[in-house]
């Protein structure tokens, strides 16, 4: 896409349907609900710490990055392949499932960032999370955050505890 035809569409409706078709693409979280507890203002600070303490490893755009820490990938965060609910085989440090986004908290609080593992306050995490549920395409319903609500977000239906899909994936 060229420069002038971008700043010929900034604005317009069009641009407009283009971006948010392109958050719909990106939308991975499962689909029962389309908002999720999370305030704007979570998602706010969340994007500060995130430009700040994860952005180097896994890139400001959350695409992730090969070889960011001791030789491992920092896996993207953002876009349809994040957050599966198996690790992935290279993977060493995270050996948990993720189902719901509290699974998500409760390894990234204890390891992340790799550097420098549980160096934010709870607060600093969730805000972290619900950055990345934003940029998932989820929409705040202005609910926190929470360690209660994140239990209730599934990250993928396929994830969704008890699934029968769960156990064809790890046959993969
Ligand atoms: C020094 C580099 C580095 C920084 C900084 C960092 N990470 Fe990571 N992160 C990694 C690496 C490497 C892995 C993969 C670990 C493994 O192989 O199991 C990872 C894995 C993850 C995962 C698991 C993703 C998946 O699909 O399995 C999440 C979630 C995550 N990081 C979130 C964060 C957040 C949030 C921050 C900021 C608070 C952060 N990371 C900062 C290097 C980093």
């Amino acid at each position: 896409m060229s420069g002038a035809f971008e700043e010929h569409h900034r604005g317009s409706t069009w641009w407009r349907c283009a971006r948010w078709l392109t958050a719909v693409g990106f939308f991975i979280f499962a689909a029962n609900g389309v908002a999720h507890s999370f305030t704007e203002t979570q998602a706010e600070s969340g994007a500060r710490i995130y430009q700040h303490q994860c952005g180097r490893c896994h890139k400001p755009n959350g695409e992730g990055k090969d070889d960011s820490y001791r030789g491992l990938r920092a896996p993207e965060l953002i876009g349809g392949t994040a957050l599966p609910c198996r690790p992935r085989a290279l993977q060493k440090i995270r050996t948990s499932d993720f189902r719901t986004v509290k699974d998500v908290y409760e390894f990234v609080s204890a390891t992340m960032p790799a550097d420098q593992p549980a160096s934010l306050s709870a607060e600093e995490y969730w805000n972290v999370l619900a950055f990345i549920l934003q940029r998932n395409g989820t929409t705040a319903d202005n609910k926190r955050l929470t360690a209660t609500t994140s239990r209730e977000i599934t990250l993928r239906s396929e994830c969704a505890p008890g699934s029968a899909a769960v156990a064809h994936e790890a046959q993969l």
